[in-house]
């Protein structure tokens, strides 16, 4: 459906220049004389991307995606409530997505923030930014900061795998990290190499 004269907004990671950014968000206005969009979404990440949309405003939104296997990553937007609707496609790759403002009366707008969430989902369902964020402190250290400590040590990787099985103390305070039995091996892996690869 592109080729229209219908703007394309582009929210790759990376479109602005911030190919690490945690985030990439955008605002899209859809009103009576231009009801609907067209975004553009990248990720750049293998195991997928999420992303949130966020609705203000005075009329009711509807968007509808789909990856590139056909699975439907859509949905709809209650009016006169903030909602938001976190979504995951597996599709690393650009895809579009339609966004449609309905029930809009002349006078009437929506504003969307959608933002690309680029955290691997492995972070987010084994519970882990419940105790730590990329950027800042909080029950643990950022990891950024762990990143920062151990990018260019050797055989640290195996290191903080073990940590994750046990548990860990002292290594940054008083405060310990209890074991985070439910990972697996090949998910502690794969947690630790994308720690460690951050910037
Ligand atoms: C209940 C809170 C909590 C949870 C949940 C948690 N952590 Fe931690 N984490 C901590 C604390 C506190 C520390 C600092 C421990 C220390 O000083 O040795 C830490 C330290 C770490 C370290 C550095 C260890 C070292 O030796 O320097 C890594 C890597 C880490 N966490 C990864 C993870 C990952 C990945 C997850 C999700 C699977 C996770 N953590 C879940 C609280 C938590």
């Amino acid at each position: 459906m592109t080729g229209e004269a219908e703007d394309v907004i582009d929210i790759s990671p990376g479109a602005d220049g911030k190919a690490d950014a945690e985030r990439v968000t955008t605002k899209v206005v859809l009103d009576a004389r231009s009801p609907s969009r067209i975004l553009s979404i990248g990720c750049n990440r293998a195991d997928g991307c999420g992303f949130d949309v966020r609705f203000s405003g005075n009329g009711a939104a509807r968007f509808d995606a789909s990856d590139a296997s056909g699975a439907r990553i859509g949905g709809s937007i209650e009016p006169g409530k903030v909602t938001m609707t976190p979504l995951w496609t597996s599709q690393p790759s650009p895809f579009e997505v339609r966004l449609n403002a309905t029930g809009l009366t002349p006078d009437a707008s929506v504003e969307l923030s959608v933002s690309i969430d680029t955290t691997p989902q492995l972070v987010r369902s084994n519970q882990c930014l419940s105790c730590h964020a990329i950027e800042k402190v909080l029950v643990g250290p950022s990891f950024r900061d762990i990143a920062a400590r151990y990018r260019t040590s050797t055989g640290v990787a195996e290191r903080l795998v073990g940590k994750l099985k046990t548990g860990s103390q002292w290594s940054w305070g008083a405060v310990p990290m209890p074991a985070q039995t439910q990972v697996s091996d090949t998910h502690a892996r794969t947690l630790v190499s994308w720690i460690l690869s951050l910037p």
